[in-house]
C-alpha cells in the first residue's frame, strides 16, 4: 500500500478547562458536559490512527486544557510509541497547571521534535505561566515558547470571532468559497485536522457545526476512525478531507484570516 502522510493532526484529550474563554475556538466553556472520554478510548484511538496514517507532520496535543487530565503521561506514553512516524509533537497549554514529573518524563523521548507551547493570559488566568515554561525548559533539546496573549502586543495580534452560533446566518457558496480561499484554516495551517470522539474533522468551527445541528456531516469533511474496514479505501476517503474547495462550514464562519478582526484574547464569561 502507499505510503499514507497527513500535514498534521490536532488531538483533543478533553474539552474540559479551567478557563471559561468567550471566544474560545473550541468552544470549551460552551458544554454542560465537554468531552473527556476515558483513557481506554483515547488510547484506541490513536493506535486506530496510526493504523490507517503512516506518517503524520505535527502531532499535537490541545483541548480544553490538556494538563487538567492526569494521565496525560500515559496518553503521551502511548504516541510516542509511534515517535518515529510523526516529525514533530506539540503540546498547547495555559499556563495554569505545572506539569508533573511524570508529564516530563513522558515528553522526553520525543527529543528535538518537542514544541511546548505555553499561552500567557495574563497572571489572573495563566497563574503559573513562568513557572510551566521553566519546567518545561529543563527537557533537553525541547523548544519551548511562551506566547504573550495578554499585552499591547499580543501573538497574532490577539483573538478572533468566528461567529458560529445557533444565530450564524447562512452565507452564498460565491462568500463561503471566498472565505475558505482565505482562512488560514485550510490554507497555511493545512487544514488542522483535528480529532474529536473517534472522528477526524476537516475544520474545528465544522465540528461545532455539526454538533449545533446547523450542518449534516458531509463524509468528505467529516471522518470516522472506526466506521467500515481498514482497507486502501479508508485512505482514499481520508484523503478527500484535503480535495475540498470549500467546506460547508465556510458558509457560516468568519474564519481566521490576516484581515480578521482581533480581540483580547481568552476574555473570561
Ligand atoms: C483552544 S486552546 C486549548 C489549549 C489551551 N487550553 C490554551 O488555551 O492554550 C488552543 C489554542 O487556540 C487558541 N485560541 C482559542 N480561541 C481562539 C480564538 N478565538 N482565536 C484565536 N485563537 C484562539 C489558544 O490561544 C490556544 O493557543
Amino acid at each position: 500500500m502507499e505510503n499514507f502522510s497527513m500535514p498534521k493532526l490536532a488531538f483533543y484529550v478533553t474539552l474540559r478547562c479551567n478557563l471559561r474563554c468567550k471566544l474560545c475556538a473550541v468552544y470549551a466553556p460552551y458544554y454542560e458536559h465537554p468531552y473527556h472520554p476515558t483513557l481506554e478510548f483515547l488510547l484506541k484511538c490513536i493506535d486506530r490512527y496510526f493504523e490507517i496514517v503512516d506518517h503524520v507532520g505535527l502531532f499535537s496535543v490541545s483541548g480544553g486544557e490538556p494538563l487538567l487530565r492526569d494521565d496525560l503521561d500515559s496518553i503521551i506514553d502511548r504516541v510516542s510509541t509511534y515517535d518515529d512516524r510523526i516529525d514533530r509533537f506539540e503540546i498547547i497549554t495555559n499556563g495554569s497547571i505545572i506539569p508533573s514529573d511524570s508529564l516530563i518524563r513522558s515528553l522526553k523521548p520525543f527529543g528535538p521534535k518537542l514544541n511546548l507551547l505555553v499561552d500567557d493570559y495574563g497572571l489572573d488566568k495563566s497563574v503559573h505561566a513562568q513557572e510551566v515554561t521553566d519546567k518545561f525548559r529543563l527537557i533537553p533539546d525541547a523548544r519551548v515558547t511562551l506566547r504573550d496573549y495578554h499585552s499591547g502586543d499580543m501573538h497574532c495580534g490577539g483573538w478572533v470571532d468566528y461567529g458560529i452560533s445557533e444565530k450564524s446566518i447562512k452565507k452564498d457558496i460565491a462568500a463561503a468559497k471566498a472565505l475558505f480561499n482565505k482562512c488560514s484554516y485550510p490554507q497555511k495551517l493545512d487544514f488542522c485536522t483535528s480529532m474529536v470522539n473517534g472522528k477526524l474533522y476537516s475544520c474545528t468551527q465544522l465540528r461545532r457545526l455539526v454538533e449545533l445541528n446547523m450542518i449534516e456531516p458531509d463524509p468528505s469533511e467529516v471522518f470516522d476512525l472506526f466506521e467500515g474496514k481498514l482497507d486502501e479505501n479508508i485512505r482514499e476517503k481520508i484523503k478527500e478531507l484535503y480535495d475540498v474547495k470549500f467546506l460547508s462550514a465556510c458558509a457560516y464562519c468568519n474564519g481566521i484570516c490576516d484581515d480578521s478582526v482581533r480581540y483580547k484574547a481568552a476574555e473570561q464569561i
